[in-house]
């Protein structure tokens, strides 16, 4: 998994009740990049970030992580190299405090008490959580619980970070610590978001998904630009790319 470079061929994944989640999804995105995800309620964003480690396997076509296609022998080394920010908290936060949940992962990767209490707190500091440690985790306000699963994630210091809305329900304050503290990472991001400023800030490459398929991958400015692409997308071009709303002056063609 040296490369870390994650792929998707051709994978295509329908829930069992039938509803198709991914149709015919191809991609390579390497090293180092910023990838945003983005399009319509419904669009497969969530779907697909599953199959990055795992959580769902592609009925037609393979997803890899590194070399190799995701399979039950590497799974456990796919989850330490995808670090992966559920869309809702609750889906990630288990432990009886919020501290134990963000050391939960730095344990299970074999750390001593000490170096996952140590990582955990550091993880918290970063997001601003630190006060929350002792908080049940099921106690949390929306924006907290966000803050305590990106906390989660961080503590494993994951190679590849796959976020599905991580900004929603943060506050301006968290939403811009988030922003820069992401703009640090240096590894690879791939962020299922509709905050397509957060999209336009962070990621120089995205992936516009509509009904399962992938309608357009380029570069982020390129695509957001497009007004046909947008409108078809169900989406609305990022605040800062519109003209001020006040002296009616226009943002740059
Ligand atoms: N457990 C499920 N069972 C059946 N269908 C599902 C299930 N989860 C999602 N779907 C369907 O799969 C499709 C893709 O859903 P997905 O959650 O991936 O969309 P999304 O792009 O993440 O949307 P959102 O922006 O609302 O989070 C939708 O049609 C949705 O109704
Ligand atoms: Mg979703």
């Amino acid at each position: 998994m040296s490369h870390h470079i994650t792929e998707a061929a051709n994978a295509s994944y329908s829930y069992p009740d039938g509803t198709v989640g991914i149709k015919n999804i191809s991609f390579k995105i390497t090293h180092g990049e910023s990838v945003a995800l983005v399009g319509a309620n419904g669009a497969g964003k969530s779907t697909l970030l599953l199959h990055l480690n795992g959580y769902l396997s592609p009925a037609k076509g393979e997803i890899k992580i590194g070399d190799f296609p995701i399979t039950s022998k590497n799974l456990k080394d796919v989850r330490k190299t995808v670090g992966m920010v559920f869309q809702y908290p609750d889906d990630q936060l288990f432990m009886p405090t919020v501290l134990e949940d963000v050391a939960f992962g730095p344990l299970n990767l074999g750390l001593s008490d000490e170096q996952a209490l140590k990582k955990a707190i550091d993880a918290l500091k970063i997001v601003g959580a630190e006060h929350l440690s002792d908080r049940p985790p099921y106690k949390l306000s929306g924006g907290e619980k966000r803050s305590a699963a990106i906390a989660a994630v961080l503590a494993m210091s994951p190679n590849i970070l796959v976020m599905d809305e991580p900004a929603s329900n943060l506050d301006p304050g968290s939403r811009r610590r988030l922003i820069n503290l992401l703009k640090t990472f240096k590894h690879t991001k791939i962020i299922a978001t509709h905050d397509l400023d957060m999209a336009l800030e962070l990621c120089e490459r995205t992936i516009i998904l509509c009904k399962g398929e992938i309608k357009a991958d380029g570069e982020t400015v390129k695509l957001f630009k497009d007004d046909n692409l947008i409108n078809q997308s169900g989406l609305e071009k990022p605040l800062s790319m519109q003209g001020c709303p006040i002296c009616g002056k226009k943002p740059c063609p």
